[in-house]
C-alpha cells in the first residue's frame, strides 16, 4: 500500500478504499467512488462555512494563522511594510516578483494615463441619495464600470486582462474620491497625474479649491494601510471574486462581488462597527460591562477574532505602529484610550484566550482613517482600494488555472419527497 494515501473503511460495506494524498489534502472528488449501491451518487463532504476545504491551489498569498505569519509572494509582511510602494506590491501580487525600475516605471505610468473616468460616471453619482451608504455607491459603481468597457468580456486574452487590470487600478480611486465628494455635497476634485497614486487619491479627497497642503507621514501610513489589506488568500470577498468570476464574466462585475462581500460587517465593514462599538462604550468606565454583555452573548467585540488566525493578526501588529505614527501628528483621541484599554482587559480574559481571540487587522485601522478626516462609513472603501490587487491577482491566477470550473457547490438535500401540487382552494 503507497505510503501517501489514506485508506478508508466503509462501516456500511465492509469495502475498503486507498485514495491518494497530495499536500496533506485528499480530492473531495476521490470520495464518489464510495458507494452503498452501484447506482448511489457516492460521498460527498460537508464542509459549511468551507471551514476545511481548499478550492484551489494558490501561490501568491502564504498565511501561517498559528504562528501569525503573513508573507506576499514569499516576502515577509513586515518587510514589505517597511520598504515597498503599494504600487511595488500590486504588481508583485500579479507578477510573482518584485518589479525593477524599468517594470515599475511602465506600471506606474500605464496607471497614471488611465485615471481619468468617463464623465457620464458622475450622473450616476449623481443619481444615489446623499446619504448613501459609500459601498453601495461603490459596489454599484464599479459594475456600472463594465458597461463602459465592453472589450473586458473578452477574458481568455492576457493584453485584454491586463488593461482592464490598469483600467481598474486607476479608477478605483478616482470613483472612491467622487464618491465621497458626492456624500459632502463638494465639487469634484479631477485626478492629478503629476502626484503619486497615493499623493493623488488624498488630493482628489481633500483638496478644497484646488488646493491641498499633503501631510507625508499620514500618505505613508494610508499606503501602509493599503499593503497590509492588499491580499489576504481565499477571504470572503476574494472567493466572491473568483466564485462570480468562474462564470466568465468580466473583472468590473466580479470586482463589484468582492466589493459586496467586503461591505459585510463581519469581514471588511468590521473597522466600522469597531467605530460604532467604541462609541457607544463611551468611556473607559463601562469597558467591563460591555465585556461582560459581549460574553453573555449579546453582539461581539468587533475587531477580535479571525477565521485564520489564532494568534495576532501580524496586520494588527503593523497598524499600532502606524497608528504611534499618526496620532503623534494628529494629537491622542479618546476612542484610541478605550480601544487600547478594551484590547488590554480582553487579552487577558479567559472567555478571549480560551477562543483564542486576538485584534485583527479592523481593530485599529478605523481609528486611523478617522484621525486622518475619513468619514466612519467610508472606511471599507479604502478597504477596498487596498484589496483590489488581491481580487485581480486572485482573478488572474483562477483563469489561468486549467483545472479551475464554473464554481458550483454541491448540497445535502433535506426537503420533502417528491408530492403531488395542491390546488388553492384545498390548501390548508
Ligand atoms: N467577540 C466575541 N466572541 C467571539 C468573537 C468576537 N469578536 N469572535 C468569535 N467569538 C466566539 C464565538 O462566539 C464562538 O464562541 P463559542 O465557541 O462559545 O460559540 C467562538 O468565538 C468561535 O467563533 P466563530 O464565529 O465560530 O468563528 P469564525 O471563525 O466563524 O468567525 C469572525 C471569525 C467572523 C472574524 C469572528 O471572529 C467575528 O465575528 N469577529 C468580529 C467581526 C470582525 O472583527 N471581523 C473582521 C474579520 S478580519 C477581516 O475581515 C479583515
Amino acid at each position: 500500500m503507497a505510503a501517501d494515501t489514506l485508506t478508508i473503511t466503509d462501516n456500511r460495506t465492509g469495502k475498503l478504499y486507498e485514495v491518494p494524498i497530495t499536500d496533506d489534502t485528499i480530492r473531495a472528488l476521490d470520495l464518489r467512488q464510495i458507494k452503498v449501491k452501484d447506482d448511489d451518487f457516492g460521498m460527498m463532504t460537508y464542509d459549511p462555512a468551507f471551514m476545511n476545504t481548499a478550492a484551489c491551489r494558490s501561490a501568491i498569498t502564504y498565511i501561517d494563522g498559528d504562528r501569525g505569519l503573513l508573507r506576499y509572494r514569499g516576502y515577509p509582511i513586515e518587510q514589505i511594510a517597511d520598504k515597498a510602494t503599494f504600487l511595488e506590491v500590486a504588481y508583485l501580487l500579479f507578477e510573482g516578483e518584485l518589479p525593477n525600475q524599468a517594470q515599475l516605471d511602465k506600471w506606474t505610468q500605464d496607471i497614471r494615463y488611465h485615471t481619468y473616468v468617463h464623465t457620464n460616471l458622475i450622473k450616476f453619482l449623481e443619481g444615489y441619495r446623499y446619504d448613501a451608504h459609500p459601498m453601495g455607491m461603490l459596489l454599484g459603481i464599479v459594475g456600472g464600470l463594465s458597461t463602459f468597457y465592453p472589450d473586458a468580456k473578452d477574458i481568455e486574452d492576457p493584453q485584454n486582462r491586463y488593461i482592464q487590470r490598469i483600467r481598474l487600478m486607476a479608477k478605483l480611486p478616482t470613483l472612491a474620491a467622487f464618491l465621497f465628494r458626492h456624500s459632502r455635497g463638494l465639487p469634484y476634485e479631477f485626478p492629478r497625474n503629476d502626484l503619486d497614486y497615493i499623493g493623488n487619491y488624498v488630493n482628489m479627497m481633500f483638496s478644497i479649491g484646488g488646493k491641498h497642503e499633503p501631510n507625508p507621514v499620514l500618505q505613508r501610513a494610508l499606503e501602509i494601510l493599503l499593503i497590509l489589506h492588499a491580499d489576504h488568500e481565499q477571504n470572503c470577498s476574494t472567493s466572491a471574486v473568483r466564485a462570480v468570476g468562474s462564470s466568465g464574466v468580466d473583472p468590473f462585475s466580479a470586482v463589484s462581488a468582492g466589493i459586496a462581500a467586503l461591505y459585510g460587517p463581519l469581514h471588511g465593514g468590521a473597522n466600522e462597527a469597531v467605530l460604532r462599538m467604541l462609541d457607544d462604550i463611551g468611556s473607559k468606565d463601562r469597558i467591563p460591562a460591555f465585556i461582560d454583555s459581549v460574553k453573555a452573548g449579546h453582539g461581539r467585540l468587533m475587531g477580535f477574532g479571525h477565521r485564520v488566525y489564532k494568534s495576532y493578526d501580524p496586520r494588527a501588529k503593523l497598524i499600532k505602529k502606524v497608528a504611534d505614527d499618526v496620532f503623534a501628528q494628529t494629537g491622542l483621541n479618546k476612542k484610541l484610550e478605550i480601544a487600547l484599554e478594551l484590547e488590554r482587559i480582553a487579552l487577558s480574559d479567559e472567555y478571549f484566550i480560551k477562543r483564542k481571540l486576538y485584534p485583527n487587522v479592523d481593530f485599529y485601522s478605523g481609528l486611523i482613517y478617522q484621525a486622518m478626516g475619513y468619514p466612519t462609513d467610508y472606511f471599507t472603501v479604502i478597504f477596498a482600494i487596498g484589496r483590489l490587487p488581491g481580487w485581480l491577482a486572485q482573478w488572474e491566477e483562477m483563469i489561468n488555472d486549467k483545472e479551475q470550473k464554473i464554481a458550483r457547490p454541491r448540497q445535502i438535500y433535506t426537503g420533502h419527497d417528491e408530492r403531488p401540487y395542491v390546488p388553492r382552494e384545498k390548501r390548508k
